[in-house]
């Protein structure tokens, strides 16, 4: 696996891919590895004949400092999954190079995507996340981009800048993947205690309750959502961000659950934030996603 720390290196590697005839697979991360992400490895492997990942802390999509300075980074034992995995360049930007001194530009995002769910209750949190992948993927020049669904929101919000900038690029979505009792995979899991861990449930348990509930009938999405917020504000030290149903493709708020709406919920678990959704009935997202 070739490893690179600048935009140069990485930029002449994919340069010289392409002009070999070569198709380049990017799997855009932030570290912390898991199974999840290597889900994303396996999908740009089986599009491309080169893979590349990055993992880079993105410093202008958090809108907590604290949170910043507290993501997990484990990156030798990143790159060892990643060189198992087969990944063909392992790219390290800096923020140096990312955001030199004086850099004024980003992506600016309107419309439906950017008036529910994390983009109010993070603000700025997707114009960094855009600003960002457009960077990234102007270096990279891949033919295909895969992203986790877990990351709803961030996949709609990528695949509609892709269309709105006419990027040649797919958009892969990769499936959630989930821990033996159903938690989520996310690099924030590492931060939970086992006491912080065993309330963390509540979150797919509910949203399974409430697709269960959904499927025998319950539409109110009020009542859905009730599901959820019952099963977490059980426990002390458990926050309930949002739980909204919204509707596919532009995530606006469904007061009546009914076809393509997803339940979508944030929670902080003491002090860290976990997000999930469910497909209510086994809606589909209109972007190709991976089974
Ligand atoms: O999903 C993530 O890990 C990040 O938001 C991404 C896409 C790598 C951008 O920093």
């Amino acid at each position: 696996m070739e490893e690179f720390t600048t935009i140069s290196g990485q930029r002449a590697w994919s340069l010289e891919q392409r002009r070999a005839g070569k198709t380049i697979g990017f799997v855009p991360t932030m570290g912390a590895l898991h199974e999840g992400h290597l889900t994303l490895v396996r999908r740009a492997r089986e599009r491309c004949d080169r893979v590349v990942v990055s993992v880079y802390v993105n410093p202008t999509q958090f809108d907590n400092p604290e949170d910043l300075a507290k993501y997990p980074v484990t990156l030798e034992q990143d790159r060892q999954m990643l060189a198992q995995e087969g990944v063909d360049a392992l790219w390290l930007p800096t923020s140096g190079e990312m955001y030199p001194d004086g850099y004024c530009t980003f992506v600016e995002l309107v419309g439906p995507l950017m008036e529910g769910l994390c983009a109010v209750a993070r603000p700025g949190h997707f114009r960094g996340v855009a600003t960002v992948v457009a960077k990234l993927f102007n270096v990279v020049q891949p033919d295909v981009a895969v992203f986790g669904q877990k990351d709803l929101q961030q996949v709609m919000i990528i695949s509609r800048m892709v269309a709105d900038l006419n990027l040649p690029i797919e958009v892969v979505v990769g499936p959630t993947v989930r821990e033996p009792d159903g938690l989520a995979m996310s690099s924030r899991n590492r931060r939970l205690s086992v006491e912080s861990r065993a309330k963390a449930i509540g979150l797919p348990t509910g949203l399974e309750l409430a697709n269960r509930a959904f499927k025998q009938g319950e539409t109110n999405s009020l009542k859905l959502t009730e599901l959820v917020y019952n099963e977490l504000l059980v426990h002390p030290g458990v926050e309930v961000d949002y739980a909204n149903v919204v509707k596919l493709p532009k995530l606006e708020e469904a007061e009546t659950a009914g076809e393509a709406c997803v339940l979508a919920a944030a929670v902080f678990i003491d002090g860290i934030r976990l997000i999930d959704h469910v497909l209510l009935g086994g809606a589909s997202i209109p972007v190709k996603v991976d089974e």
